[in-house]
């Protein structure tokens, strides 16, 4: 056999083995093209080898060094075919590698309220309080009767409630739930709850028909105004920060006795927003739930957590809390 016709034929082995190797997309192909190239008894590389014997001894040292250049280059073929096919991308036929990925899926996260529903207990936890819960719908009587407004007392008007129709109502603030702890608890008592409550009030950036208060009450031997006081102001140092200016006002409550209204200054420091109310529990609501008002005594606070949170954020608006716009929920 002559000596070019030999390299000819080596070089049409190794363009249609690597092409083999190269557009074969499963492993099976790769496997059918290492038989047929590489093979050991059968295969084509082993028969150009044994075709050596054929040519003339004078041409066999250029014979098999183009043979093994070309054995070379199909073993490494078959080994970048086998490494291919590994990348799990390349099992699923058809993978255009030019298209966008998918998008990873976007975490979601709590509700703003939720996080300062849950800071807010944590607070006041490290105070000594504990948690309460209480129902949303309400009867008049905890909502109410026991908390001493009786029934010519306006904050009863069925226009400033959400009455049901039959007779109960959402509760339009989470004082009821003193008078609930009370009922089941002897006294001391130090508890805070937070809660959704109902008014219908015009909606506008501070207030709106449904928000959640923290109610807290505290009920022992001696508890005075002083406790009052600077359970508020340690309470909004820690939230709103070392600071932050509260001022407390006198009120009125039906359910307190004194009263007061507390105030921070707004973040912009230019106005006073109502952050609640709060006073000394009235000796009327200590009786109406079997206390002694000459034995215990106790302070009650009632704030607005959409505000608490809008303080501590710079938030402007309230009604951004039930938008449900991702813009502005991504942010906390
Ligand atoms: N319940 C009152 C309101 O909704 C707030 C309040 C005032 C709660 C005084 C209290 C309190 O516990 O002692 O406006």
């Amino acid at each position: 056999m002559d000596l070019s016709t030999a390299i000819h034929e080596l070089e049409s082995l190794e363009a249609s083995g690597l092409e083999s190797f190269r557009t074969s997309s499963r492993p099976e192909e790769v496997e059918a093209a290492r038989i047929e190239y590489l093979g050991l008894k059968q295969g084509k590389i082993k028969a150009a080898q044994e075709r050596l014997k054929l040519i003339e001894p004078s041409a066999r040292k250029q014979y098999g060094q183009r043979f093994n250049t070309v054995k070379k280059a199909l073993e490494a073929a078959w080994e970048s075919a086998k490494a291919r096919l590994e990348r799990p991308e390349a099992a699923i036929s058809g993978l255009d590698v030019t298209r966008p990925g998918t998008p990873r899926p976007r975490l979601g996260h709590r509700h703003p309220l939720t996080q300062t529903a849950d800071e807010l207990i944590d607070l006041f936890g490290r105070l000594g309080f504990g948690v309460a819960r209480g129902p949303e719908v309400e009867d008049v009587f905890h909502n109410f009767e026991a908390l001493n407004i009786p029934l010519s007392h306006p904050a009863r008007d069925p226009a400033d409630n959400f009455y049901l129709s039959d007779g109960a109502l959402l509760r339009s603030q989470t004082s009821t739930i003193q008078i609930r702890v009370m009922e089941r608890q002897a006294p001391p008592v130090r508890i805070v709850a937070i809660g959704r409550v109902y008014r219908p009030d015009e909606v506008d950036p501070t207030h709106s028909f449904m928000f959640h208060q923290i109610e807290g009450l505290m009920v022992d031997r001696g508890i005075t105004m002083a406790h009052l006081k600077s359970t508020l102001r340690l309470f909004a140092q820690g939230y709103l920060g070392e600071d932050v200016q509260i001022r407390f006002r006198p009120s009125f409550f039906p359910f307190t006795e004194p009263s007061v209204e507390v105030d921070m200054l707004w973040h912009g420091g230019d106005r006073w927003v109502e952050m609640g109310g709060a006073g000394m529990v009235d000796p009327n609501v200590l009786r109406a739930v079997g206390y002694d008002p000459d034995e215990v005594t106790g302070f009650a606070f009632g704030l607005g957590v959409e505000r608490l949170c809008m303080r501590r954020h710079g938030i402007d608006d309230i009604r951004q809390f039930t938008l449900n716009d991702v813009r502005f929920l991504s942010q906390f």
